[in-house]
């Protein structure tokens, strides 16, 4: 396997975690190159159960490195705290993890501002995971934000913090809120700053050299397509580029070197936070939460879920040139006797097949659904493409051709065999 991307064809929780999991086995480096702790990253290993937020997936295979490039925004409190709960569960975080000195950093500000604003915002509310991911990416556009670089020296790292907290004291102050204490976040800062030294270094220096003694690159995708800051739903959106272009200018490592784009969709369709849903459906949404399945893995809220949308993964495989399609959660739909499937959208008398990009049509789309029949059968015991059964191959030869690229995996259940390798 060569330098391989991996992005969510969707709205994020397309189950990347497993499939980079399943993945890393083939690579020797795992790097992520965009979003922050928003992002949630189950990963099950027997009987045992991993979420990561900022350390990619691949942590837990042994003789892995991991990257987290120049374009992700890190808290470095949080990072210590995954860090150590790893170390604490028996995974060892040494020269397996290398992170980027110019990678932003998420501080208590951050989060803080990013809660305030939702709540002012009232009904209109993204619904973010309330990290400060949008507030330190805002300050990184605006050129005043604190880097991973700054950890290096505590006398740089007191004198930047203290101004930008000063600065943001004064807009908590607008907003009628408490002033945060300077000392107090030094003093967490600097705690953090001496466990993550060791780790830090020029990234894209770090992966350039691995290249040329011919090591394999797997991105590794956070948040999905449609959570894009330029192709996403904006503004209810997060605020990187999480389609196939962030891997690049979030590592360094430059397009021309790029192999394959592999996008990960579940069979069907499911968001987290506000914004327009074409092909939301209260009755799967009801019927997959029975079943105690998609409950978000950073927030634990409940996930809005939908039939599958094809004008959205077409639209994604466009945007990010997949290759390869690996579709989770088949299983999900095994109870059903007829799943519809979206391939259009319609406005009073316009008919769409790429989602338009002013949001208040986009609100007003309604799906236009094939219907598909369902197979009524246990997958999750399938290994093989030949298990499953005829009518479950149906769909999945459907959602891909409707997507614009080939199957290459197919994922049953959370645990790593409940994976299907399709020839
Ligand atoms: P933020 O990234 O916390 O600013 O949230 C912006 C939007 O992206 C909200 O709708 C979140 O629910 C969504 N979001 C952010 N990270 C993830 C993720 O990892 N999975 C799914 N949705 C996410
Ligand atoms: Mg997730």
């Amino acid at each position: 396997m060569p330098n391989t991307i991996l992005v969510g064809a969707q709205w994020g929780d397309e189950g990347k975690g497993k499939i980079i999991d399943f993945l890393t086995a083939r690579a020797d480096i795992v790097a992520r190159s965009q979003g922050g702790n928003n992002a949630g990253h189950t990963v099950i290993l027997g009987d045992q159960k991993y979420v990561l937020h900022l350390i990619p997936s691949g942590i837990l295979r042994p003789g892995k490195v991991c990257v987290i490039g120049n374009g992700v925004v890190i808290d470095p409190v949080h990072l210590v705290g995954e860090i150590e709960g790893l170390r604490n569960r028996g995974i060892p975080v040494a020269d397996n993890l290398v992170i980027s000195d110019s990678a932003h950093l998420v501080l208590p500000y951050h989060r803080l501002i990013d809660e305030i604003r939702e709540k002012a915002k009232g009904r209109r509310k993204i619904g973010t995971t309330k990290r400060g991911i949008g507030p330190c990416y805002g300050d990184k556009v605006e050129r005043t934000g604190l880097r991973a670089s700054d950890l290096r020296d505590p006398v740089v790292l007191s004198e930047k913090l203290k101004r930008k907290v000063a600065e943001n004291n004064k807009i908590l102050k607008a907003f009628g809120e408490a002033a945060l204490s300077y000392a107090k976040i030094r003093a967490d800062v600097l705690r953090a700053a001496d466990v993550l030294r060791p780790f830090l270094a020029n990234t894209s220096v770090y992966l350039h050299n691995a290249m040329r003694a011919k090591k394999k690159i797997l991105f590794e995708g956070a948040q999905g397509t449609f959570l894009d800051i330029d192709h996403g739903t904006y503004p209810y959106v997060t605020s990187s580029n999480t389609t196939a272009g962030g891997a690049c200018t979030g590592t360094g490592v430059p397009p021309n070197r790029i192999d394959t784009v592999i996008g990960v969709m579940k069979a069907y369709t499911t968001r987290v936070g506000e914004g327009p849903f074409p092909s939301e459906s209260p009755e799967l949404s009801d019927a997959l939460h029975a079943m105690g399945r998609e409950y978000g893995a950073t927030t634990g809220r409940a996930r809005r879920c939908g039939w599958f949308d094809a004008v959205a993964t077409r639209y994604a495989a466009m945007v990010n040139g997949i290759d390869e399609l690996a579709v989770t959660n088949l299983d999900g739909l095994d109870a059903l006797a007829k799943i519809p499937v979206c391939v259009a959208y319609r406005a009073g008398d316009q008919t769409f097949d790429v989602p338009p990009s002013d949001l208040a049509l986009l609100a007003r789309c309604e799906p236009v659904c094939i219907e598909m029949p369902g197979w009524k059968t246990d997958t999750s015991k399938a290994r093989s493409f030949a298990d499953l059964p005829p009518r479950a191959r149906a769909y999945l030869k459907k959602i891909c051709s409707l997507t614009g690229a080939r199957l290459a995996i197919a994922s049953v259940g959370p645990a790593r065999d409940q994976t299907i390798v399709v020839e």
